[in-house]
């Protein structure tokens, strides 16, 4: 691999790939502040071709911060930082789901992830690609009144929030949701989040995991959250990441959102680490 280091912006308003960095190799200091800096500026970046084994993935992770294990989905066998996401033989399959609508990562906890590391193990023949949009850009365009309203508020955030209907008025659709919520009770996060390194605000509500903003009532908390959902998946934030094999990409969760694009129907499996996050605001 060559040693020349280039950064290659993807849209503008996200995502940069970053070429000429080996992975398997012991990340120097200065390659290690080039991606974090990368990382900070772009919010999510992206490396092609890194054929690195499960051991140099998790070693890569460990630099960033300590590597976070999932409290309920299973991970790879005798890898507890690795979670394995594997979709059906013909397409995404039920597990992905929740992949599949706009979201961060684990905001239903009290400190959610401050990034994470995707790599492709299994891509589809086509399809399958990850966008990601820029929650800090939605927020700047925003006008000052609301920038001012908003940051006076708070969301409850919960995993209870992935069921359907359906499934809680299963059998045992209750029992599993009262221990889903018992594991993870709701959590708050301000609506408006600071980013704990670079100070940027960005809108810190997502469709999959945000049920409602605290001290509304249900109405106005219900057209605000639309709103704010409709804005944040303006394109104009967003891009588009089309995987390889080997390909990786490293998200900072706090101020994006990501989206699994469902449209393949044959086998895809990722190796995800998750970053552990700070209290920030
Ligand atoms: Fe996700």
């Amino acid at each position: 691999m060559t040693n020349k280091i280039r950064i290659k912006p993807y849209t503008g308003a996200l995502g940069a790939e970053i070429l000429g960095i080996d992975l398997s190799k012991t990340l120097s200091k200065k390659h290690f502040n080039l991606i974090k800096n990368t990382l900070n500026e772009y919010h999510v970046i992206f490396f092609r071709k890194q054929d690195i084994s499960p051991v140099q993935l998790v070693t890569f992770g460990k630099n960033f911060g300590k590597l976070e294990i999932h409290p309920l989905i299973p991970t790879l066998k005798d890898f507890p930082e690795i979670i394995e996401l594997k979709s059906a033989d013909d397409g995404p399959g039920p597990y992905s789901r929740n992949s599949r609508i706009w979201h961060s990562d684990m905001t239903y906890t009290k400190i959610p992830p401050m990034g994470a590391i995707l790599k492709a193990i299994t891509i589809p023949e086509s399809g399958g690609n990850t966008m990601f949009l820029n929650a800090c850009l939605a927020y700047e365009q925003l006008s000052k009144k609301m920038k001012n309203f908003l940051s006076k508020l708070q969301a409850v955030h919960s995993i209870v929030m992935t069921n359907t209907k359906e499934e809680i008025l299963s059998e045992q659709g209750l029992s599993r949701f009262a221990k889903m919520q018992k594991a993870l009770p709701p959590v708050e996060h301000p609506v408006i989040k600071i980013h704990p390194e670079t100070g940027k605000k960005c809108i810190y509500v997502n469709e999959a995991f945000t049920s409602h903003i605290t001290g509304l009532n249900h109405n106005e908390s219900d057209s605000l959250l639309d709103f704010l959902y409709k804005h944040l998946h303006n394109p104009d934030f967003q891009c588009r990441f089309i995987w390889e094999k080997n390909s990786i990409a490293f998200w900072d969760n706090q101020v994006t959102q990501h989206f699994a694009v469902g449209d393949y129907n044959t086998k895809r499996i990722m190796h995800r680490l998750t970053i552990e996050g700070t209290k920030s605001n």
